[in-house]
């Protein structure tokens, strides 16, 4: 299902907007009136999800399941957004909502339906943003026409490696491969952020890498273990998504990107990672 269907941009925003800026003005409603139980309150509150034996992101998880079971859907929001804050992944949260649907019963469902509609908002205006960042450096590469094409495709490349590892906490090994200039149906390692790959030329049809350039589409592969047809980076690696780079029908690279957790790609991965394709093909 493709989440943009789902998704209308200007809901999305209004979501977490509308639920951030409300618990604020209610909040500086509660501390006017607020007595010293109430203020004390306030601070254990903030206390207890500070990192302690737990870190903070366990706590958090624990203050989401909790409030799940407890069916309250402003606690339910307050949690996903701080989990999202911790860099927790899709596939965690996920677990996450499990464990409190499990211990709460069906009554959960509800909650449950708009706790994913939060946490799918939360997602897609993530990768809205990081969109409009691409968008502003490439403006910004293109008004400088001191600069060498070679120079302005290493920029770009770069820059998008080190946005999308620093900002999607899933993203765990981002790079590109390219069509090598001496032979149509070879790739060959290009600018990447995660650890070293042994992995510098793949032929077209070998690996994930391989098999996406010679199917022209991207690839997902939610569990590596079940694909016959791959190269492995990292014991690490249990999650790969392959977007190519195309112009005219011809595959010029492709973003390659591995997760450490298993399931980690949906559509909303799939739409934005084509979305990137078309942003960076003219300077390929
Ligand atoms: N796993 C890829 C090879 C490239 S590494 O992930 C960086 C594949 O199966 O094609």
């Amino acid at each position: 299902m493709n989440k943009e269907h789902i998704f209308d941009k200007k809901d999305n925003y209004n979501l977490i907007d509308d639920f951030i800026s409300t618990r604020e003005r209610l909040n500086k409603i509660v501390m006017d009136r607020a007595d010293i139980v109430i203020k004390r309150f306030y601070s254990l509150d903030s206390q207890t999800y500070r990192e302690g034996v737990l870190k903070s992101k366990v706590k958090e998880m624990l203050g989401l399941v909790s409030s799940l079971v407890l069916r309250c859907d402003d606690c339910i929001k307050y949690h996903l957004n701080q989990c999202f804050n911790e860099n927790i992944s899709t596939s965690e949260i996920v677990e996450v909502m499990s464990v409190g649907l499990v211990v709460g019963g069906s009554i959960v469902i509800p909650h449950l339906r708009r706790a994913f509609e939060f946490w799918t908002a939360l997602e897609k205006d993530r990768f809205d943003k990081i969109i409009i960042s691409i968008k502003e450096k490439i403006e910004d590469i293109n008004l400088n026409s001191n600069i060498l094409d070679k120079e302005k495709k290493e920029e770009i490349l770069n820059f998008v490696c080190k946005i999308c590892s620093e900002k999607i906490p899933y993203y765990n090994w981002f790079g590109f491969y390219l069509t090598s200039d001496k032979d149509d149906n070879i790739l060959e390692l290009g600018p990447f952020l995660g650890e070293p790959t042994e992995h510098v030329r793949i032929p077209f049809g070998k690996g994930i890498c391989g098999q996406a350039a010679e199917k022209k589409e991207t690839f997902i592969v939610n569990d590596i273990s079940e694909e016959a047809n791959y190269l492995a980076c990292s014991l690490k690696v249990k999650s790969e998504l392959v977007t190519p780079i195309i112009r005219n029908g011809k595959v010029l690279g492709e973003i390659d990107i591995d997760s450490h957790f298993l399931n980690s790609f949906s559509d909303m991965d799939k739409d934005f990672n084509e979305e990137l394709a078309k942003l960076i093909e003219p300077f390929i």
